[in-house]
């Protein structure tokens, strides 16, 4: 046949319940878009979040948005994709509209990847902070903190306490659902919780995360904690760290910058990070912040 082209019709998308479709077709839209998501980190997602999906006519998965409740006045936002074959056709502000209704006057939280800066920038996002995703195959570490202990599920509750006072709501619920599935090491000052740190299966390995500790030096002690019989795994870490002590351990450890994405936030500030009280040093992940 000599060459020639067609314009096919264009059609029309309905959005459905998030929870309502095979985990297949959510797996195939993220691999669509080269996230490492596995089928599993889509259900735990859905298990602790709200959202929706486009559809065409024959059941078709093209679009995905998701919201993460955290106490009555905070979310966050993440799972926003639009396959390939049809971005830019106004789907992703369409999502992130639904979103948004869904949400109220939460205060949101949200990791912008590149493509989608100009978009939250337009529904009212103001960046914060630079989120530099460090991963690889993990080296032998010398772990740096004796002190660190186990945390066991009787434990949760001053996790969770150490969390709020760290991210700035609370996120129990979701650290009640990531925890049977995590490892979780703590520090303990006068006996009191002061740093605590989860590691559990995700994209191609384990992901760190949340870390949250009230310095570098201790937030370090509890990454390589986690870190301790990992070598030659795949190991992922989010952390707002610009430079300093723990990018320096992550390097010496197998886990380079891969890439960047940047925190925004609507309604307040992100909390910061200073030394002396509780402070986020690792993402639970990019959408659940
Ligand atoms: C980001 C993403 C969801 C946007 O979806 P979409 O359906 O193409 O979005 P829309 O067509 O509604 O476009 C929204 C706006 O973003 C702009 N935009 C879309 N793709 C863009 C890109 N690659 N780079 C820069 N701007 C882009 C559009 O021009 C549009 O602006 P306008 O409304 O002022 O014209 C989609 O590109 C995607 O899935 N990317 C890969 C996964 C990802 O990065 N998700 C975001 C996670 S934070």
């Amino acid at each position: 046949m000599s060459q020639s082209t067609m314009r096919l019709q264009s059609f029309d998308l309905a959005s459905q319940d998030v929870a309502s479709v095979d985990v297949e077709w959510l797996h195939g839209l993220s691999l669509g878009v080269e996230w490492p998501h596995r089928p599993s980190d889509w259900d735990l997602l859905r298990s602790v979040g709200h959202g929706f999906v486009a559809l065409d006519e024959i059941g078709r998965v093209f679009s995905s948005a998701m919201w993460f409740p955290y106490g009555a006045d905070c979310a966050t936002i993440g799972m926003v994709i639009t396959s390939p074959r049809v971005q830019t056709h106004g789907g992703g502000r369409w999502m992130m509209e639904g979103i948004l209704r869904q949400c109220g006057e939460r205060r949101l939280i949200l990791n912008a990847t590149r493509a989608a800066y100009s978009l939250y920038v337009s529904l009212g996002f103001e960046p914060q902070a630079t989120v530099y995703q460090c991963q690889g195959y993990a080296r032998p570490v010398v772990a740096q903190g004796d002190a660190v202990e186990t945390i066991a599920a009787d434990g949760l509750a001053a996790v969770a306490a150490l969390d709020a006072a760290a991210f700035g709501a609370d996120r129990s619920a979701l650290l009640a659902r990531l925890a049977p599935v995590s490892e979780i090491r703590g520090l303990r000052r006068g006996g009191r919780l002061v740093g605590y740190a989860m590691r559990r299966p995700f994209g191609r390995g384990s992901v760190i995360g949340p870390v949250v500790a009230a310095s570098e030096e201790e937030a370090v002690q509890l990454v390589t904690a986690l870190l301790d019989g990992q070598d030659g795994q795949f190991v992922r870490l989010d952390t707002r760290q610009a430079g300093g002590a723990l990018r320096a351990v992550l390097h010496a450890a197998g886990l380079p910058l891969h890439d960047t994405v940047t925190t925004m936030t609507r309604g307040a500030p992100l909390p910061k990070v200073e030394p002396g009280s509780p402070g986020v040093y690792a993402l639970a992940a990019h959408a659940l912040s």
